[in-house]
């Protein structure tokens, strides 16, 4: 039997220091992936920033105004997430900025995770700073915002994959 015994006080958690991770991603638009990753972090982290990275170059399908308006509605009931907009800054910067001690993000597949390792060892290698991966959901995996998108476009049902507000947005835009 290992020896599992522990002096007070030891092994717990500093309750003066906020750990505090960021979920970044281009939310373009939210989906319930995205969703089911973020609670979970805040399930893990004691604070967690959604940090919306836009990239002028690529305008994308919703506004950075549209994509933080949708987040906000959507995670308006879960205590202790942020959001953030951040734009022509490397994540690594803004972590330090916001003092996060991790980045989360979610795998659905083996493809994710070789589009992920790069980033995150290069983030690593840029301030140390760590990525979290954590598995998706498997109901979710087929889902990414560019095909809930080209699925809606063109009349498709997206009802389960991203919220309802998401989707009759989705729908407006079809016309
Ligand atoms: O949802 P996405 O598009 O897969 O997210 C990718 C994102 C925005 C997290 C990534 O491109 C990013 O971190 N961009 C910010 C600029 C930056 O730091 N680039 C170097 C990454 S190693």
């Amino acid at each position: 039997m290992p020896d599992m015994t522990m002096a007070a006080g030891e092994g717990e958690p500093d309750p003066g220091v906020i750990r505090r991770c960021v979920c970044p991603g281009s939310y373009d638009p939210v989906t319930n992936g995205h969703l089911d990753v973020v609670h979970r972090a805040a399930e893990l982290f004691d604070e967690v920033i959604v940090a919306i990275l836009t990239n002028p170059a690529k305008p994308g399908t919703f506004t950075p105004a549209e994509r933080i308006e949708l987040l906000e509605a959507c995670l308006d009931a879960t205590p202790r997430v942020r959001i953030a907009e951040v734009s022509g800054a490397l994540l690594v910067d803004f972590c330090r900025a916001v003092g996060a001690a991790a980045v989360v993000k979610g795998l659905r597949s083996g493809t994710d995770f070789a589009y992920e390792l790069p980033m995150a060892l290069m983030n690593r290698h840029l301030t140390g700073l760590e990525t979290v991966f954590l598995p998706g959901d498997p109901r979710l995996e087929h889902v990414s915002s560019s095909l809930v998108k080209e699925v809606a476009a063109l009349g498709g049902d997206v009802t389960g994959l991203v919220p309802d507000l998401v989707r009759d947005r989705l729908v407006q835009r079809r016309g």
